[in-house]
């Protein structure tokens, strides 16, 4: 059972924020009131969670508006009588960050701070700040070894200097205003919703379009891989019943190079979806290109606190959350073609109304 009442997710639109929400509603048994701020930028998209509007009615609210925007966020933050924050509203593209860090350090930076300062003159009433964070704050590893939530940060992209700038700044609230906060830094996600910029949905689509797969440097790089539902779990367990002021690691011991991922994903459309035209395997669209600059070489989490601590550990394996997550791509050509088309923003045009 939960304390919250009235919970404030930010950017509740993009891929684990509503996977998050529907989380709450649909495996939590959430009985209070979600409200949703998100700005709606390429990456968010309020259709993930049309069917949670329309079941949920008063208990679920969006709200387009920006984290960075002082006055709204007040308002949003009194008008529903906030009591805890799920802040997962970020700029979250690596290689975007690459070519243009500006809305990195606006969103990730002075958005979390802003939302700091509105909670800590709030601190009677809200009761939990949680910051979604991720690995990548830690650096790059070598062959052997896992981050843990005492690993010095050495963020190598802007996006993860960004978000070891937020971790920062929540860490100084609540030791120097006894904000009662929590951190979680994650590994790689992957499932439904998430845009078609990463590495999973940008390979599936690409697969079963028979168009190239562009595989920076060697493929070699690792990556810890984790269902997002067993993220979404490990948010809320960690928000209930984690240590004000602590940090936790999560991750799903479930390391893989890039290429690995990539060979599967072929492997999986191969069997799935009709053969392409020429007849040949899909492997046979991998396309090694230029690596990404200051590209980090293996993520791994040691995810042993929360577990250990607060008895989480992942529902989904590999097997089956992938074979999940390849199935949901392929069969919902609609929510894909929307996203990528931008025709979406008609359709919040019809469904919403700014507040
Ligand atoms: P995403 O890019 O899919 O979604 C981000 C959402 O934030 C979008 O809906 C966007 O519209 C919204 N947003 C952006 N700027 C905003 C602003 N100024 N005001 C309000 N809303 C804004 O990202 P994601 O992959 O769902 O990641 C969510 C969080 O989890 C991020 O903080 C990210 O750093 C963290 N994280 C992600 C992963 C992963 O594998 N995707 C792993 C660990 C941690
Ligand atoms: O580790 C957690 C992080 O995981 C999150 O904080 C980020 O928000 C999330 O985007 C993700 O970052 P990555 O950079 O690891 O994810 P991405 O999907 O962009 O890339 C995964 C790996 O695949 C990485 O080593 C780069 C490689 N890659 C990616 C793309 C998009 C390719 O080889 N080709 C590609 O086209």
């Amino acid at each position: 059972m939960t304390k919250f009442k009235n919970l404030l997710v930010t950017g509740g639109c993009g891929f684990i924020g509503a996977n998050f929400v529907r989380y709450l509603f649909e495996e939590a048994g959430f009985k209070g009131r979600v409200v949703n701020v998100d700005i709606l930028t390429y990456a968010g998209n309020p259709e993930s969670l049309a069917d949670i509007a329309e079941r949920e009615g008063g208990r679920y609210v969006f709200v387009q508006a920006d984290i960075c925007d002082r006055e709204k966020m007040a308002e949003v933050m009194d008008k529903y009588e906030i009591d805890a924050i799920c802040h997962l509203a970020a700029e979250s593209h690596v290689d975007r960050s690459i070519v243009r860090p500006d809305d990195f350090i606006r969103t990730n930076i002075f958005g979390t701070y802003n939302l700091l300062q509105l909670a800590r003159e709030r601190k009677d009433r809200i009761v939990r700040f949680h910051h979604v964070s991720t690995d990548e704050v830690f650096g790059s590893l070598g062959p052997t070894g896992a981050f843990t939530e005492t690993t010095p940060y050495s963020p190598n992209s802007p996006y993860s200097a960004s978000k070891a700038a937020s971790d920062h700044l929540v860490r100084a609230y609540h030791e120097t205003y006894g904000l009662p906060v929590t951190i979680t830094n994650c590994s790689n996600n992957y499932g439904p919703y998430q845009f078609p910029e990463k590495l999973v949905p940008l390979m599936t689509l690409n697969a079963l379009e028979g168009k190239p797969l562009p595989v920076y440097g060697d493929g070699l790089n690792v990556r810890d891989w984790l269902y997002v539902t067993d993220h979404c779990a490990a948010i809320w367990t960690v928000m209930n019943r984690g240590e004000s002021g602590r940090v936790y690691c999560v991750g799903g011991r479930c390391e893989k190079p890039n290429i690995d991922i990539v060979n599967r994903i072929c492997d999986d459309v191969d069997r799935l979806a009709p053969p392409l035209e020429n007849g040949q395997p899909r492997r046979s669209l991998i396309t090694y290109v230029k690596d990404r600059p200051g590209h980090d070489w293996r993520y791994a989490i040691d995810c042993t606190r929360i577990e250990q601590e607060l008895g989480w550990h992942p529902a989904e394996t590999f097997e089956t959350g992938f074979d999940k997550t390849i199935r949901w791509y392929l069969d919902n050509r609609e929510w894909v073609d929307r996203v990528r088309s931008g025709a979406y923003r008609q359709w919040i045009d019809q469904n919403y109304t700014r507040r």
